[in-house]
């Protein structure tokens, strides 16, 4: 089969997206079983933007199922410093690896890499756009703790303007029925209209606010961000904006007991250390969900170009 790629969640059906979860369980579950599954194979993690857990997470996977790992941390110490285009590193790339998991700071970087090359390409993150591996990482930790995607209120509190997690996960959870979305912002960073008309075009409920106290009470999922500093044009606004949201313990005691907070991390002042004890804090957990569902995802796409 011709290789696929995975630049935008909804590159993928709701049942693939099912599956791929379904999966992650199972290696979860039976990790011996899995543990050659891509021996012989190699991974290149590309990342032209700093990163830790995703491109850890993505060589730790690749590890677990018996494959390796090539690549680079900083684009600087590549030829991209002599000036080599994206479609070029790809192309090379390809030559020895099976598989690239790739981020950048562009926008559609990840689209011109996988229009480059014939083997499959993961978007690792590009610019403020999508981050749909984080997406299967959150949509496995809400199914985990939550038990169901469909019905789920949900709150997205922070930078929702460059926030490339929130703009995946979204469009993801658009495909599930009865999902109810808070848009917790300052007005500076609210969501992109282009989502928001995605939103009401596929009839979801969603409300704008600028309140996280009144937002709160009627949450199952609260999702926080963090206000994303390398893509703003001035200090200034930055410095404005960095603290608008602080998620401490006295806030959390206005949520329900069963509502999970979420941060696709690196957290910095956003959630307050304090309430890591509580148990509703689950961004953790969302680390290991990653890799989990990683690994599922590196198996799958491997599999597609086989069959
Ligand atoms: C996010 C990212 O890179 O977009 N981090 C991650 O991949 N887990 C969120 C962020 O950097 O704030």
């Amino acid at each position: 089969m011709a290789k696929r790629d995975l630049i935008n969640i909804t590159d993928l059906s709701t049942e693939e997206v099912d599956e791929m979860l379904d999966l992650a369980d199972r290696i979860t579950a039976e990790p011996e079983k899995y543990q050659d599954a891509c021996a012989h194979k190699k991974l290149a993690t590309l990342f032209y933007e700093p990163s830790t857990r995703t491109r850890l997470s993505f060589e730790s996977a690749m590890y677990k199922l018996g494959g390796n790992v090539i690549g680079f941390s900083d684009a600087n110490s590549t030829s991209v410093s002599k000036g080599e285009s994206v479609h070029d590193t790809m192309k090379v790339i390809s030559c020895f690896a099976d598989i690239i998991a790739v981020r950048h700071p562009k926008e559609g970087a990840a689209y011109v890499a996988a229009h480059s090359c014939d083997i499959p390409v993961i978007n690792a993150g590009d610019g403020s756009h999508f981050h749909p591996s984080q997406t299967l990482a959150d949509l496995l930790t809400i199914r985990r703790e939550k038990g169901r995607l469909d019905s789920i209120k949900i709150g997205f509190c922070g930078d929702l303007k460059f926030g490339r997690t929130v703009h995946s996960l979204i469009d993801a959870l658009l495909r599930y029925e009865n999902v109810e979305f808070w848009l917790i912002s300052p007005e500076e960073l609210t969501l992109p209209g282009y989502i928001k008309e995605k939103m009401t075009g596929a009839g979801a409920v969603w409300h704008e606010t600028r309140s996280l106290e009144d937002s709160i009470p009627e949450l199952d999922v609260l999702y926080m961000t963090r206000v994303q500093k390398e893509r703003f044009f001035n200090e200034e606004d930055y410095i404005r904006l960095k603290n608008t949201y602080v998620l401490d313990r006295e806030k959390l005691s206005a949520a329900p007991e069963d509502m999970i907070v979420m941060h696709p991390l690196p957290r910095v002042n956003e959630i307050e250390v304090s309430v890591d004890d509580d148990p509703r804090a689950k961004y953790f957990e969302q680390v290991k969900n990653g890799k989990d569902v990683r690994k599922a995802l590196i198996l799958t796409l491997l599999k597609w170009k086989e069959d």
